[in-house]
């Protein structure tokens, strides 16, 4: 297929994935609590789903919440799911304008059933529209291997598969990306330079790109940017 081509006339990926980071830092610095920083973070994520619809992007996965962010204060947690719920209702409301597929990456029964009926909701609602904005959420990439693994096993005691037939793609069909194409573009803000259990299996040739921008700051221009750096990059994907 042939990447479209955005105002600068840059080629532009088809899946673009995004780290979130630097919302705690960015609240830090104007001595502000850790939820302003992701409710500020959330604004970022609106402008950028926005512009990535008009650059043509199909597929823009996102990292909200990771299976160890658990691990943060009961206040910062309850705050990040605020906002995903308020952001879900909005979505629900303005669907017919903004076309856009939700999907969801993760194990959302840990999710409060509000929650979680908003995000089936959204994801049965949108299933024909064609740019797909992706949720990780309570997602990690080792639990995703984790649950494709089981189902793979059940599938082989329920005689329906056999251990020596498994092979890459069939193993990509258990993962919550199925269906999906793989990142050709994987952006962490916020200056770290880690991947955090973030698409471990999809990011097999991912071009990464890190910037010292913190998430609430990252604008259109650094998506340009990060674009750009990937169109500089030589894909070889073990060739030579
Ligand atoms: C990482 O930054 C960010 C998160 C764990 C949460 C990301 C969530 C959002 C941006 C809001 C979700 C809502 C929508 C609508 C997308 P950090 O808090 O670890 O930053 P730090 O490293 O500076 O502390």
């Amino acid at each position: 297929m042939t990447p479209s081509v955005n105002e600068n006339k840059q080629p532009v990926p088809r899946h673009i994935a995004i780290i979130m980071d630097g919302n705690g830092r960015w609240a830090k610095n104007r001595g502000l609590p850790r939820t302003a920083g992701h409710a500020a973070g959330a604004e970022a994520f609106r402008k950028i789903a926005n512009y990535c619809r008009t650059l043509g992007v199909e597929y823009l996965t996102v990292y909200a919440f990771s299976t160890e962010n658990w691990k943060r204060s009961a206040d910062e947690v309850s705050g990040i799911m605020r906002l995903l719920g308020n952001y879900l209702k909005e979505a629900l409301r303005d669907m017919e304008k903004n076309r856009v597929r939700f999907c969801f990456f993760g194990d959302l029964s840990r999710l409060s059933p509000n929650l979680q009926k908003l995000c089936e909701e959204a994801q049965s609602k949108s299933s024909d529209y064609d740019v797909q904005v992706n949720f990780c959420l309570n997602y990690g990439g080792r639990d995703e291997l984790v649950r494709a693994t089981r189902l793979f096993a059940q599938d082989v005691v329920d005689g329906k598969a056999q251990p020596q037939d498994l092979t890459e793609e069939m193993l990509s069909g258990y993962l919550y990306s199925k269906d999906v194409p793989d990142p050709e573009l994987i952006i962490r803000p916020s200056g770290e330079l880690r991947t955090s259990n973030f698409l471990l299996w999809q990011s097999a040739y991912s071009e990464y790109v890190f910037m010292n921008v913190l998430w609430p700051d990252f604008g259109p221009d650094d998506l340009d940017e990060a674009i750009s750096q990937y169109n500089r990059r030589n894909r070889r994907f073990g060739g030579v």
